[in-house]
């Protein structure tokens, strides 16, 4: 049905903790350029996917391949370099720092080019980046601003700019609006919106009408496993994920 070569494949991946079976060996593509959400309840393994997934967590069997390539056993910062990066469940900024420093700080950590300017060339051209990457999350106002005295929403959208600084052909969010007032949420899920014409975004979302409305294509985790994929109207129309899922609100 798509035509597009997948960013990323899973093939049979599985992960344990211990005797805890967290992922069963699911296989799934995702066409690069999409919008795709992961929708499940609770403790379905959503997190644990993109963990694995962003190189947190190594897989305890299958395969990884992202733009057609194995990266299956990959150190952690090579998945950044290569392309895959991930915004956090729950919100990860260092908070002493302003706005600006944080996404600077971002900008240093994956750019080893900056390292080959000068100091003072390079030190303007990181800030310059950092500055232009609030301004894309719609915090360039705030750049002196605190981390920690930023609204909730903002804070998240920080966040976005810290992982858009790997300059990323895959991001990952897990759950962008936890937390967020319903304003809050309609600027992140616009924001959401235009990232992914840029590049190919996987989401993970517990308010599910949301994504029903931006996502090309959504897949059902549950219990560790792929219980349905499609179309958000094809979703709504199976039986067994309106039985799991969407009963429970
Ligand atoms: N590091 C870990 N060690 C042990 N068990 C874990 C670990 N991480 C996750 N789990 C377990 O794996 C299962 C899946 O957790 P996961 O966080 O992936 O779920 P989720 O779908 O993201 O849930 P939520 O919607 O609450 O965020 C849960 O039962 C959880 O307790
Ligand atoms: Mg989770």
């Amino acid at each position: 049905m798509n035509a597009a070569p997948p960013i990323l494949e899973v093939d049979n991946l599985g992960k344990r903790f211990g005797s805890f079976v967290a992922l069963r060996g699911v296989s799934a593509r995702f066409p690069a350029g999409q919008l795709s959400a992961i929708i499940g309840p609770n403790g379905a393994g959503k997190s644990t996917f993109f963990n694995v997934v962003s190189g947190a967590f190594p897989p305890s069997s299958g395969r990884l391949r992202f733009q057609g390539r194995d990266i299956t056993g990959l150190a952690q910062h090579e998945f950044a370099r290569i392309g895959i990066a991930k915004s956090f469940q729950i919100t990860n900024v260092f908070p002493r720092l302003s706005a600006h420093e944080n996404v600077r700080v971002a900008v240093q950590m994956r750019h080893a080019r900056y390292r080959l300017l000068q100091p003072r060339a390079a030190l303007h051209e990181v800030s310059e980046r950092a500055q232009a990457l609030l301004q894309r999350v719609g915090l360039g106002a705030l750049r002196h601003r605190a981390a920690a005295e930023l609204a909730h929403g903002q804070q998240r959208a920080l966040e976005v700019a810290m992982a858009l600084a790997a300059e990323p052909a895959l991001l990952l969010m897990d759950e962008p609006t936890a937390g967020m007032s319903p304003e809050e949420t309609k600027v992140m899920m616009d924001l959401i919106v235009q990232l992914a014409a840029e590049r190919s975004v996987i989401l993970v979302e517990h308010k599910m009408k949301l994504v029903m409305g931006i996502c090309q294509r959504l897949l059902v985790l549950h219990h560790g496993e792929f219980l349905a994929e499609g179309t958000p109207d094809e979703i709504k129309a199976n039986a067994e994920v309106r039985r799991v899922y969407l009963g429970q609100g």
